[in-house]
């Protein structure tokens, strides 16, 4: 598709790819990935470029209590207001489409739809959520967004203290355990994003729609032994916390691989205590997660993984705690939306399938509150979280054109 030559409003694709290219360069690392967990100082200038550009397109931008960085599109006489968007956060050592991708289209959309001056019959708002790596709270933002997220678990973030993070960004606790929206200003959300998995690639597929999106609950075991100098005491009498967590983590792999093929699982972090060889390992804190189709499927693997790890508990004499440290449930995304998507993608020719995510998405968090849909575009290899994540530009503008037009034809005047 051209730009102009064409009678469909287009992207510009150009400005698109450009802006694109500018984001990867806040937190670029050597291996052409980004770096920016939530509230770093790339983060943090990623964000402030963002607005600018939003600014700058005469858009009016907010920043509201959790930091979420949204930029308004009004239209007079609306009251409700469509939203799309992802989040500039990144995992350590990421890629640079994760999110990004979504929030740049998003601006573009907004753009476009403006320099068009086509009237939608709702203010359009492009988002940048806060945290949806859940780097210190799991989907801060968009939970902020909803009303849904307990201060409680702002004080006891998952890395280090919040209130370190936010120091010197004029964000407070409670302001951001109380900043939700009401639901009512609302008429939906859309999410375009990267497969970040293979079959949309495998398939030459465009576009996929999301009908559902798992479940994730995240989780801290600690084994608790005894430490013992490592070269006297004898093998059979240790009590060390360290095989708690190695047969843990093969446990866990065996479980998914047997009883719950339709779930995954990942041990993340494994912490030894004191953590030098020549003491026996007294404590071994070991965070994972765990995702699942839908919340009966995860309550079901939830009880056999604390089977397990009480077993080997006994097995190796340790004692073992067992600490929630955060959820998200499954979501099943708006069939309004998904027909409306898949109908902007027949009309510009594209192919699309509809399809599960296995990735976690602000899109869950938001469908608690208003009808949301998430929009895939194919991901090189289907490798994700990874600085080789790639998209072509290609498939990137599709996937923009196909959110420009799902907003026009579902939200058009
Ligand atoms: O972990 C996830 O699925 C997402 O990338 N936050
Ligand atoms: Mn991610
Ligand atoms: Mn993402």
């Amino acid at each position: 598709m051209s730009d102009e030559s064409s009678t469909v409003l287009t992207i510009d694709r150009d400005r698109f790819h450009a802006d694109f290219d500018t984001l990867a360069s806040f937190g670029a690392t050597a291996e052409g990935g980004v770096d920016r967990p939530a509230f770093s100082a790339d983060h943090q200038a990623a964000r402030r470029w963002f607005a600018r550009r939003a600014e700058e397109a005469g858009l009016v931008v907010e920043v509201d209590g959790a930091s979420n960085h949204s930029a308004l599109l009004a239209v007079p006489g609306a009251e409700k207001t469509l939203v799309i968007g992802s989040h500039l956060d990144s995992v350590p050592t990421g890629g640079r489409f994760d999110g990004a991708f979504g929030v740049m289209a998003a601006l573009e959309v907004l753009r476009r739809v403006k320099e068009s001056g086509i009237q939608l019959s709702v203010n359009l708002m492009a988002i940048d959520f806060t945290d949806e790596e859940s780097h210190y709270v799991e989907f801060l933002g968009s939970r902020a967004f909803t009303g849904k997220l307990p201060l409680a678990e702002l004080q006891a973030p998952h890395a280090g203290r919040m209130s370190d993070a936010i120091a010197g960004l004029g964000l407070d606790l409670v302001a951001m355990a109380n900043c939700g929206r009401d639901p009512q200003e609302y008429v939906g959300y859309l999410e375009l994003h990267i497969e970040q998995g293979p079959r949309l690639i495998n398939s030459a597929t465009d576009i996929g729609i999301v009908e559902s999106i798992i479940g994730i609950r995240f989780h801290r075991l600690v084994f608790t032994g005894q430490a013992d100098h490592a070269g006297t005491t004898p093998m059979e009498i240790r009590r060390n916390a360290g095989l708690g967590a190695a047969a843990f983590t093969v446990a866990l792999h065996e479980l998914l691989e047997t009883d719950f093929t339709d779930c995954v699982g990942n041990v993340g972090s494994m912490v030894l205590a004191p953590g030098v060889t020549n003491v026996v390992s007294k404590e071994a804190a070991v965070d994972f997660e765990f995702r699942f189709p839908d919340e009966n499927r995860g309550d079901a693997l939830e009880a056999q993984i604390k089977d397990r790890a009480r077993s080997i508990a006994e097995r190796f004499d340790l004692e073992l705690e067992f600490t929630p440290m955060g959820r998200a449930r499954s979501a099943q995304m708006d069939p309004a939306l998904r027909r409306i998507v898949g109908e902007a993608a027949r009309r510009l020719g594209l192919s699309a399938v509809s399809m599960h995510s296995g990735a976690a998405h602000d899109a869950q968090i938001m469908s608690a509150i208003t009808p949301a849909c998430v929009i895939f575009v194919p991901s090189v290899g289907g490798i994700s979280h990874n600085p080789a994540e790639f998209s072509t530009r290609e498939d990137c503008e599709n996937g923009a054109n196909v959110l420009l037009h799902t907003v026009l034809s579902g939200f058009g005047g």
